[in-house]
């Protein structure tokens, strides 16, 4: 390491206190500083660079630096830095909000239109609003009672506590349980659970029976079911199967509860279609965007809701039906700036079907580990694919986690030049669009030694 990493590494470490780590790790786990970033690429200090395969917490779309964005963002600079969004606008905002309606899911037989758009500036907020806003809806309504939500098994929203309370993974969920509310969860419809000979579709059928029996027994006091659509990411990239969205929208409408679909990891391209809910034909209340909305570049994000929902909040003030949730930055011109050239791009390039190339190159090169001895499942939605590493493959018992067993693929990725953050025992891949079939190459290889060593 230069002595510049070095100075920057301790400098760090005496003052700045690191998302999702133990601090103690940094005692033996190297710290990197990037000094820039490229395209897939981040460059250190010292002439090393990585491969971002997991686009920086799935945030950069297209790729670091995206030159689009960059100048959209300079010239942003020159006119208009921030102002507050309530009683003030700019066009960047107006321009935004019209393209994410233009673009949002549609259905045919769905009256639903996500026509309106309320802006937050990152996606635990995002998922704060959405849950606050069904909630509100129901209580103007004079349905107050319905105080609850259903979540999935497995599914991750953030880490406020309002996000946090409908996320279901221990490791984040656990200790601050006393202080949340407390949603109802339904089984998963992840697909490496099903059953011995259960197709995904039919593991899909299994899990839509036993929301239809919650539904049954708690519509009264739910407002609102959220999923994250076809992947469960920070969950361990766990896939399901198309038709349970078609379902799912379904019984809803049934017993009259919003669907909230948080899109903010898949959404722009990721999964195959420009939003997930597209592959299931359905049209959520409301639809959480963020990450890769700016293309990785600055904190944004946006819920979509229709006008039903807008309606029940329009009144006279005396009434007290506003929705009075507010954050600073909220719109914030430069990173809406961002957002418009990243939906450029995707609008006037072939995106999709570049994507659905890269994707199927991705596949052939991760088809192999499905004989590996410690690969129980190889699964693929559009660009994110993902390798279950267990213990015992015939049991599909998993390596206890208290090994960490992908922490070792980290490091090994480390030394070789590619950032491959597992999630527990789950190795995946998420790379920026701009990712080339032979820097995929060595982004598997990579993994593929890597997951050697953490398995003996
Ligand atoms: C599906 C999903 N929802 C919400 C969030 C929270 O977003 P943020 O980290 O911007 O608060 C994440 C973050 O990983 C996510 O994957």
């Amino acid at each position: 390491m230069s002595s510049r990493s070095a100075e920057l590494v301790a400098r760090d470490l005496a003052v700045v206190w690191h998302p999702c780590t133990q601090m103690h790790d940094h005692q033996t786990l190297p710290m990197l500083p990037i000094a820039r970033a490229q395209g897939a690429w981040l460059h250190g200090h010292d002439g090393k660079s990585w491969l971002d395969a997991v686009s920086s917490w799935w945030t950069c779309l297209l790729g670091h630096r995206d030159p689009r964005i960059v100048a959209a963002l300079k010239d942003q600079l020159d006119t208009l830095d921030h102002v507050m969004l309530a009683g003030f606008t700019h066009e960047p905002a107006i321009d935004l909000a019209e393209e994410l309606v233009r673009i949002a899911p549609r259905a045919v037989g769905d009256a639903r239109e996500l026509q309106r758009v309320f802006y937050a500036d990152n996606g635990s907020s995002a998922i704060e609003v959405a849950l606050k806003l069904s909630f509100h809806y129901w209580r103007n309504l004079g349905r107050g009672e319905r105080t609850r939500f259903i979540a999935l098994t497995g599914g991750y929203h953030g880490e406020t506590l309002g996000a946090l309370s409908v996320t279901d993974i221990a490791l984040y969920r656990q200790t601050y349980a006393p202080l949340l509310l407390e949603p109802i969860f339904a089984p998963s419809p992840d697909a490496y659970q099903a059953a011995p000979g259960e197709s995904p579709a039919q593991c899909a059928q299994r899990a839509l029976a036993a929301m239809r029996s919650l539904l049954e027994a708690h519509a009264h006091e739910v407002c609102a079911v959220i999923v994250e659509p076809l992947v469960q990411c920070a969950g361990g990239m766990r896939m399901h199967d198309a038709s349970y969205l078609t379902g799912l929208r379904r019984l809803c409408d049934e017993f009259d509860v919003h669907l909230i679909a948080d899109e903010i990891a898949v959404g722009f391209g990721r999964t195959g279609t420009l939003f997930a809910c597209e592959q299931g034909g359905i049209v959520p209340d409301f639809l959480c965007l963020s990450k890769g909305l700016t293309g990785g570049t600055l904190p944004l994000s946006a819920v979509l809701t229709h006008a039903r929902v807008y309606a029940a909040f329009y009144a006279e003030y005396a009434a007290g039906k506003a929705f009075l949730h507010s954050h600073s930055y909220t719109g914030n011109p430069l990173a809406c700036r961002a957002a418009l050239a990243t939906l450029t791009v995707l609008r006037e390039e072939p995106v999709l079907e570049r994507n659905r190339a890269l994707a199927a190159h991705l596949a052939a090169r991760i088809a192999p580990f499905a004989v590996h001895p410690h690969v129980a499942d190889v699964r693929q939605t559009g660009l994110i694919a993902a390798l279950e590493l267990v213990a015992d493959k015939a049991t599909r018992t998993p390596f206890p986690a208290s090994e960490r067993r992908g922490l070792r693929v980290y490091r090994h990725g480390l030394d070789r030049g590619v950032v491959l953050r597992p999630l527990g025992n789950v190795v995946y891949f998420m790379p920026p669009y701009c990712i080339t079939p032979e820097e995929i190459e060595l982004m598997v290889e990579v993994a593929s030694e890597g997951i050697e060593r953490a398995v003996t």
